[in-house]
């Protein structure tokens, strides 16, 4: 039986997650395969650095050239992350007919629709299940299992840090700073943990999985962004008190033919599955028209689950490789030809329910004041409290029904100029609110 030869760039946490599941499952992915995937080169700058994995010494390189130079490698796994000399080595690995695998969801946002262009013009796969998702096969989902469906919305957790850090907040009382330190500890933070708390890499993996789903080139930036560095834990409370937790959610769905891409804080209704979806765990929630929903949960970053969904990709590369079929399924899952480019909507289009955080001076009449403006734009309020009597201010903290956000919009900053009103209101958005 024979081998095919494969090459890492990239010895980090993901890169020894695919190593050891190389090791550890060998005659698994053999008997899957019908033959060996070997481990031939694997390259990084730092080779000195203690790492939970070995690699013999005469399989190492500081230099990427020698994987790309080895006819004997056939598929160059990028794990190195980055943007620049990540899409270097890619082109270099594609132009020389190598088949690519990749975890680089900040490059494929941002790229993606290039590379893969580049891919099919050599004939060869670039592929990217880690990308989205850490071990769970989303790609895989939306591309191959869901390929009868129109896909009407996704939503879901995306992002395992941000997961986590909530999770600690909610359950524990940790600070937003405590909890992020400890999501860095356990690896599952990105070098830079911006891109984990302020939503980017969430809409990174939001924008790939939509062009999947939807049949649209990648449309990064036309992904409306928020993080969760600002979520007050007393929010957390209120949000409680109505049935609420709070997630950083990804959400896209069809209306109407046009798209909606947005990454926020979220509240969602405590009995709904993703409200109990904790820690570094990730999880989609998929409509297709045929199937009705569907959720894929699992684990969402870290050593072993990503290692997995990238040794998914090279099984599927290699089974491509032996039937002389690669490129066989459109990395979009749609025909490079038959991609549309279908309209983005922007936030202030959106409708969906809203909770407000209002601080005010506690006297007769603030409420109606509040819910005056709410109620001339159209806003429709679900449920109010306003706790304890103080001399000073109060927390007001309302829910309401379905409204348009450019309304909203323009009722808080109507609200927000208010005397009796004593700081910017907090708006968070509610996904399955009250209509
Ligand atoms: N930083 C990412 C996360 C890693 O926390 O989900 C997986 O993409």
């Amino acid at each position: 039986m024979g081998k095919i030869g494969v090459g890492l760039v990239g010895w980090g946490t993901v890169g020894c997650g695919v190593i050891q599941t190389l090791r550890e499952n060998a005659a698994a992915i053999e008997a899957r395969l019908g033959c060996g995937l070997e481990l031939m080169r694997v390259a990084d700058l730092d080779l000195a650095r203690e790492r939970p994995v070995s690699v013999p010494r005469e399989r190492l390189t500081t230099n990427a050239e020698d994987i790309l130079q080895d006819p004997e490698i056939k598929i160059v796994i990028e794990l190195m992350g980055g943007l620049k000399a990540a899409r270097a080595l890619i082109c270099s690995a594609l132009e020389k007919g190598k088949h690519v695998v990749t975890a680089n969801k900040a490059l494929l946002a941002h790229e993606g629709n290039e590379l893969f262009g580049l891919a099919r013009q050599k004939g060869v796969s670039l592929s990217f299940e880690a990308s989205v998702g850490g071990g769970i096969p989303i790609i895989k989902a939306l591309r191959e299992g869901l390929a009868a469906n129109r896909i009407t919305k996704i939503f879901g957790i995306l992002n395992g840090t941000a997961n986590y850090i909530l999770t600690r907040m909610t359950d524990n009382g940790l600070t937003f700073a405590q909890a992020l330190k400890e999501a860095q500890g356990l690896g599952y933070a990105e070098a830079d943990p911006t891109l984990d708390v302020e939503g980017i890499d969430t809409a990174h993996k939001l924008a790939i999985a939509s062009a999947l789903a939807f049949g649209t080139p990648i449309q990064f930036d036309r992904v409306h962004t928020e993080g969760i560095s600002r979520i007050d834990p007393i929010d957390i409370q209120y949000a409680d008190e109505f049935g609420y937790r709070i997630k950083l959610l990804a959400i896209a769905r069809n209306v109407d033919g046009r798209l909606e891409m947005r990454v926020h804080p979220t509240l969602i209704a405590k009995n709904h599955v993703l409200a109990g979806v904790k820690g570094a765990y990730n999880a989609v929630h998929i409509e297709g028209n045929a199937v009705g929903d569907v959720m894929l949960y699992g684990m969402g970053a870290g050593m072993m689950p990503t290692g997995s969904a990238v040794v998914s990709d090279l099984v599927d590369v290699a089974r491509d490789i032996l039937n002389g079929t690669p490129g066989r399924i459109p990395p979009l899952a749609f025909l490079a030809d038959k991609l549309e480019h279908i309209e983005i909507k922007p936030v202030s289009d959106v409708k969906t329910s809203y909770y407000f955080r209002f601080l005010a001076f506690d006297r007769p009449g603030v409420l109606s004041k509040i819910s005056g403006v709410l109620g001339n734009r159209g806003i429709s309020i679900a449920a109010v409290i306003q706790k304890g009597r103080h001399a000073d201010s109060v927390p007001i903290v309302m829910v309401t029904h379905e409204a348009l956000e450019r309304s909203v919009m323009e009722a808080l900053e109507e609200i927000d100029k208010l005397d009796l009103v004593l700081a910017p209101t907090t708006l968070i958005r509610i996904e399955n609110g009250a209509d």
